[in-house]
């Protein structure tokens, strides 16, 4: 699919409209980005940020909500009157019911005249259609509008084409960004650095020189307050489908010709089409569902998914999901490829792991290491990037001992490092695509991730117990140790 070229900057005035504007995403993300955007000077100084609810509230009731809550998702460092004060002014609020299309002549009467308008759509997908249908009646639409979509995009293959079809009537595709807010992450982006802008790595960056590949995203919460969205979607379709699959297209693609959106877009979508695609057989031995029972986080009691607030009585939702994958083409042949996700683990930890081949002999009798170079990318809590290397100890004899060069990447620079969402919003604003998904590559996804949902479905079995603050189930290592690995999981 080839999109055209991203769009040039557009100039003022900025309309920014958030639908789903008082739900939890703009109170906890999107509000909290735009005002570090704005102290920043990353706004364009005609915009306008229009919230949009049911509720029949004036400017000034949503002003009051804003300070009461989204000042707490704001760092104290960042925060000053002045510029919170200036960031209110922004502010506007429009009382919208996507489903009523004379609301929205409300909502153009609000605008500027002649503005850019970037529509963000943080609703449920079921309102996408609706949405975009009264923008359009109501003549909101121009060539220069974009709308971004939030996850989830879909269910499945089928309803994720709808959404793309439904929002293709009304936006061209180098309109709509599909935000996956991983790829907004410094860290993330960095890996394109540091794959494609040193080069010592692309030698080496394949089979048989890398042994094995490692994706661990972790988190230490549990489902929290969002039963309702999370039972019915479950780690895999929550996590896996989306972030961790973007991570893999990253650290698997080819070298890309240039930066541009459809060029780095293009050999994300091979990678994901080179997938091997999973057989019963594969879903049963090379996949892990688990589910978090009781245990401890963080040092405090956690209570097990199922007593979670809302939670189904027996609810078969999985938290967690181990698997194995291999990439069909020349440059991963034969190295399988490790995912895994959970909420309630042992700790916050997302990591990349490159395992590079085994000695093929050894002259050092002394030393046991046969695996001895490992690359690991730390994206979060801390982002950095270490090699493991083999090194001489000290003293007489030739023993050896594993060492790391470390790139530590927040004290190698001193300059602020945005969150993704602040990092994406000014993407979306400045018309840059390159950092979003484009239809194909979320429907590619889906194609490879179904079946594995399917086959689930069909083993009919519950998902594996795990201890809250732990590692996941047993399964999960054992995925590993069938392969001679095993989870990379040092803190
Ligand atoms: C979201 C998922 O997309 O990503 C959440 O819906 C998850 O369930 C979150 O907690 C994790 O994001 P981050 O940036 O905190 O790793």
């Amino acid at each position: 699919m080839n999109t055209s070229k991203p769009r040039p900057a557009p100039s003022e005035p900025l309309d920014l409209v958030i639908f789903g504007g008082v739900g939890d995403l703009s109170v906890r993300k999107l509000l909290p980005a735009l005002y570090m955007a704005h102290l920043h000077n990353n706004l364009p100084p005609a915009t306008r940020i229009h919230a949009l609810g049911r509720q029949a509230w004036e400017r000034t009731e949503f002003v009051a909500f804003v300070q009461e809550k989204v000042r707490g998702f704001i760092e104290n460092k960042a925060f000053t009157d002045a510029a919170w004060a200036s960031f209110l002014d922004r502010l506007n609020y429009v009382s919208v019911d996507a489903t009523q299309a004379p609301d929205f002549h409300t909502l153009a009467a609000a605008l500027q005249s002649g503005s850019d308008r970037v529509y963000y759509l943080a609703t449920a997908p079921s309102l996408f259609v609706g949405i975009c249908a009264n923008l359009h009646g109501a003549g909101l639409i121009d060539e220069r509008a974009r709308v971004v979509l939030e996850k989830p995009l879909g269910h499945d293959l089928a309803s994720a084409r709808q959404i793309n079809d439904d929002v293709g009537r009304y936006f061209q595709e180098q309109q709509i960004f599909r935000i996956d807010h991983y790829l907004g992450k410094e860290t993330v982006q960095n890996l394109m650095v540091l794959r494609f802008g040193n080069t010592i790595f692309e030698p080496l960056w394949r089979s048989p020189y890398i042994k094995s590949v490692q994706i661990t995203v972790a988190e230490a919460v549990g489902v929290g307050s969002r039963a309702g969205f999370y039972d019915g979607t479950g780690a895999m379709r929550d996590m896996v489908q989306n972030h961790l699959l973007q991570l893999l297209c990253i650290v698997a693609m080819e070298p890309p010709v240039s930066l541009d959106p459809d060029a780095v877009r293009d050999e994300k979508l091979k990678v994901l089409r080179s997938l091997r695609p999973m057989t019963m057989a594969d879903v049963a031995r090379d996949t892990v569902r688990g589910q978090y029972s009781a245990g401890a986080s963080n040092g405090d009691a956690a209570v097990g998914y199922l007593q979670e607030a809302n939670i189904p009585e027996g609810s078969a939702t999985e938290t967690f999901v181990a698997l194995k994958a291999h990439i069909n083409n020349w440059r991963w042949a034969n190295v399988p490829i490790f995912l895994r996700t959970g909420k309630r683990m042992a700790a916050r930890q997302s990591e990349i792991v490159i395992e590079f081949a085994d000695l093929p002999f050894t002259i050092f009798q002394d030393s046991p290491h046969k695996s001895v170079n490992r690359l690991m990318i730390r994206l979060q809590p801390e982002e950095h990037i270490q090699l493991h290397m083999m090194a001489k100890e000290p003293g007489s004899g030739m023993k050896l001992r594993p060492v790391n060069l470390n790139l530590d990447l927040e004290t190698a620079f001193s300059e602020r490092r945005a969150e993704a969402y602040e990092r994406l919003l000014i993407d979306v604003i400045k018309g840059r695509l390159t950092h979003f998904m484009r239809r194909d590559e979320l429907e590619a996804a889906w194609s490879w991730v179904e079946p594995i949902i399917n086959g689930w479905q069909q083993l009919n079995e519950k998902p594996k117990a795990y201890t809250a603050g732990s590692w996941g189930p047993a399964a999960s290592s054992a995925l590993m140790a069938r392969e001679g690995s095993s989870w990379v999981e040092e803190s």
